[in-house]
């Protein structure tokens, strides 16, 4: 008997044969790698049931909507492809609407209801760290694709995220900010109640002291304000040569339009919640020599990159940002952690999720480090004409 299932496995395994195993119509996807690592499941069967538990609605829906569409295609391109063999992902949206609260009852319902094996998301650290406690007292994988406050994966040892952290990439903004527009002074501006935004400004501050850069002031506000004008007059006033900027989207569009309006024409440095094209069309010609950290750009030269943007600007009319090539690259890691255990037991997929090799992704080459955070390339972009573009020094411009 054993035997026999043993033939059966590898003339499987044979039949979904390496690298063209997911090439469909001519369309190159993830998975490629994990189809030569780990055969063909043979025990799985039906719908797997997965959560993505996104800010769909409410403040911070710039990203929440874009990563459902994500999740949403590599989904369809997992069950086309028969990636899980027998077996199909039946993919359950929540949204948070940017509400520690929803989040919180939004995992719980999919986690004790809807029986999930494993959850992609919540969108925003501050979620995270409200709701990612349920799903580690239940035992199933959550991953986080955007959340990059520090502290996310010490929850628990089946929070994961793919999404790189703030002191991950900022170290290589300031670096290289300081390199393209020779800065020797900054002010820093931060919303000093979210997880994220905090996060971010240490890294900010802690590396722009590192490199002896001038810190001239700094300054707070609160998520949900909309008037940054005493701030930035105080910073203005000390004349930085850049401002450094922690903040979500909804606070970042009024801070670049206020800042410009307020005569400050040097560079704007942002963090992860700068890193949307709603920002950019929102602000205009003032968002011209924005820089903002990233863990992707459309750029990349990288085939599963390239072709994950031809597929999403198909599939939603629109180019995908950072937020849906981590989405996407989360959808498939799942995808990849039940094939590689051929299981739908909750455990088996956070040891199968854990023990995932170097695989190629749309982000680079990728792995997870032993805290089940992720290893792979970062890049600093600079905002030109309503787009971002990987910052080189010629490129940088006042406003
Ligand atoms: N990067 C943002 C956060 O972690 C979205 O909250």
């Amino acid at each position: 008997m054993l035997r026999k299932t043993a033939v059966l496995v590898s003339l499987t395994a044979l039949l979904v044969a390496p690298t063209m195993a997911f090439a469909q119509d001519d369309m190159v996807v993830m998975g490629d790698d994990i189809a030569e690592a780990c055969p063909a499941p043979a025990n799985l069967s039906g719908e797997i049931p997965v959560g993505a538990l996104f800010t769909i609605s409410g403040a911070a829906s710039v990203y929440g909507s874009v990563q459902q569409a994500a999740v949403q295609m590599a989904v369809d391109q997992i069950n086309e492809a028969g990636f899980l063999g027998d077996a199909t992902i039946n993919i359950l949206f929540e949204d948070s609407a940017s509400e520690n609260e929803q989040a919180i009852a939004a995992m719980t319902k999919l986690v004790d209801e809807d029986a999930v094996v494993a959850v992609i998301g919540p969108t925003l650290s501050r979620e995270a760290f409200s709701a990612d406690p349920i799903a580690q007292e239940a035992g199933v994988v959550v991953l986080g694709v955007s959340n990059t406050a520090s502290g996310i994966t010490d929850m628990g040892d089946f929070v994961f995220r793919n999404s790189l952290p703030e002191a991950s990439v900022i170290p290589g903004t300031v670096a290289d900010t300081i390199a393209a527009a020779e800065i020797t002074s900054a002010g820093l501006l931060y919303a000093n109640d979210d997880d994220f935004t905090v996060s971010g400004f240490e890294v900010m501050a802690d590396e722009l002291a590192n490199a002896d850069v001038t810190i001239v002031g700094e300054e707070t506000f609160a998520t949900g304000d909309t008037d940054f004008n005493a701030q930035l007059t105080n910073l203005i006033g000390a004349s930085p040569d850049a401002i450094f900027v922690s903040a979500l989207a909804a606070e970042a569009t009024p801070i670049i339009q206020q800042a410009r309006a307020l005569g400050f024409t040097g560079p704007i440095v942002g963090g992860n919640g700068f890193n949307s094209p709603a920002v950019l069309a929102q602000t205009g010609e003032d968002s011209n020599g924005l820089i903002v950290g990233a863990a992707w750009n459309g750029a990349s030269p990288n085939e599963l990159s390239n072709a994950f943007v031809e597929a999403f600007s198909e599939a939603t009319g629109n180019p995908p940002d950072q937020f849906a090539a981590q989405a996407y690259t989360g959808a498939w890691l799942i995808a990849s952690a039940i094939r590689c255990a051929d299981s739908v037991d909750r455990t088996d997929i956070r040891d199968s999720l854990a023990a995932l090799p170097e695989i190629d992704t749309p982000l680079g080459m990728f792995t997870f480090d032993e805290d089940r955070n992720p290893v792979h390339p970062s890049i600093t972009q600079i905002a030109q004409d309503g787009f971002f573009v990987p910052l080189i020094s010629e490129e940088v411009s006042s406003s």
